[in-house]
């Protein structure tokens, strides 16, 4: 991906009017440069890379602060009887949040199996009468415009397909540790194309969807909000503050999906991401894909229209997720004395 967009947006950006990502941004210059950070960054791959069941369990109680943190903010689990779909789902401290909160709640996940290096499943036995997982990679569904015979994909379970969710949760996360005999650098791309193709097609109209994204300022993300933000009622975002503040990942969470001023473009949106899949999944010089780049979301919007009719709403939803991390950043870099 041209490294010259992504740097042209955030000047923008910051030519409008934010200080938050201009100082942001010069934390990134200072800290990333320091070799005091390098042990830091080894040693919590290390631990992400060999998380064992407590480790597991301590993930699980803090997703589940963040899906709080995420609810109170943005009121995204209905108390009304619901059916959600939760996509990277393990440990499962989200579906334990929603399933503690609503009573009338039943959930469906799926997750790495840990076999492939996924994450361990702690869901409380309590509630897994209301929860159905399936071990599974999102990657490997046939997600495509058409199905494509390949002995890689299988279909989505009929239980997904068929049903039509009022929340749908995107935070499968690439993983470092992934075993697959398919695997390729650009997974991580497949793997958040091929959470929103599900979610636009199984989330009820007026539902909600949660993703997990990364750097508002980039702009295959700002793309993405701007795709949600026109096909929802509201968008919000929140970086939450129980994990990760120093990282550039978000939610963003679209309420009254198929309810927004385009939604009517919401099945064109849909086919633009199967016909992306199968160029990232299949296509590329090669034959075996490729990353995403920016233009390939020129369907949602061109990257001249964004700089010319989003950057003021793109800073509304962006400012909270800048200043956290900045905030963050500064506390760890005086700690560590590079400040
Ligand atoms: C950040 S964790 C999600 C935590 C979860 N939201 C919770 O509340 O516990 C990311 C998850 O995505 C899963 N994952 C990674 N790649 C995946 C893939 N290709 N398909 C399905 N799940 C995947 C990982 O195994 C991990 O469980």
């Amino acid at each position: 991906m041209s490294k010259t967009d992504h740097e042209t947006l955030a000047e923008a950006i910051i030519a409008r009017g934010c200080p938050q990502l201009q100082r942001l941004r010069e934390l990134r210059a200072t800290g990333w440069k320091d070799p005091k950070l390098d042990c830091d960054f080894a040693v919590q791959r290390t631990v992400a890379d060999n998380a064992d069941t407590e480790l597991s369990f301590y993930w699980f109680n803090r997703m589940k602060a963040i899906m709080q943190e995420i609810d109170l903010w943005t009121h995204c689990v209905s108390l009304r009887p619901l059916d959600f779909l939760d996509l990277g789902c393990c440990p499962g401290g989200f579906s334990s949040y929603i399933l503690a909160t609503n009573r009338n709640a039943r959930g469906v996940g799926v997750s790495l199996p840990v076999e492939d290096g996924g994450h361990e499943y702690t869901l409380e036995h309590a509630h897994r009468p209301r929860f159905d997982i399936y071990f599974a990679d999102v990657t490997s569904y046939q997600l495509g415009p058409t199905n494509v015979h390949h002995q890689r994909l299988y279909y989505l379970p009929s239980q997904i397909s068929s049903t039509l969710f009022g929340l749908v949760i995107l935070d499968g996360h690439q993983l470092r540790t992934q075993i697959s005999k398919y695997k390729v650098p650009w997974d991580i791309d497949r793997l958040l194309v091929s959470q929103m193709i599900i979610a636009l097609q199984v989330v009820r109209p007026g539902g909600n969807v949660v993703i997990k994204l990364t750097h508002p300022e980039r702009i295959t993300t700002a793309k993405i909000l701007y795709m949600f933000d026109i096909l929802s009622e509201r968008l919000f975002t929140h970086k939450p503050r129980t994990m990760h503040q120093n990282r550039g990942s978000f939610y963003a969470i679209a309420r009254g999906v198929g309810k927004g001023v385009r939604a009517a473009w919401q099945p064109r949106m849909l086919q633009a991401l199967q016909e992306l899949w199968l160029e990232i999944t299949f296509g590329g010089i090669e034959g075996k894909g490729r990353f995403v780049e920016g233009a390939d979301f020129d369907f949602a919007i061109t990257t001249e229209d964004l700089h010319q009719k989003y950057l003021d709403r793109l800073i509304s939803l962006g400012l909270g997720v800048w200043s956290v991390q900045a905030r963050s950043l500064e506390s760890w870099f005086r700690k560590k004395r590079i400040l």
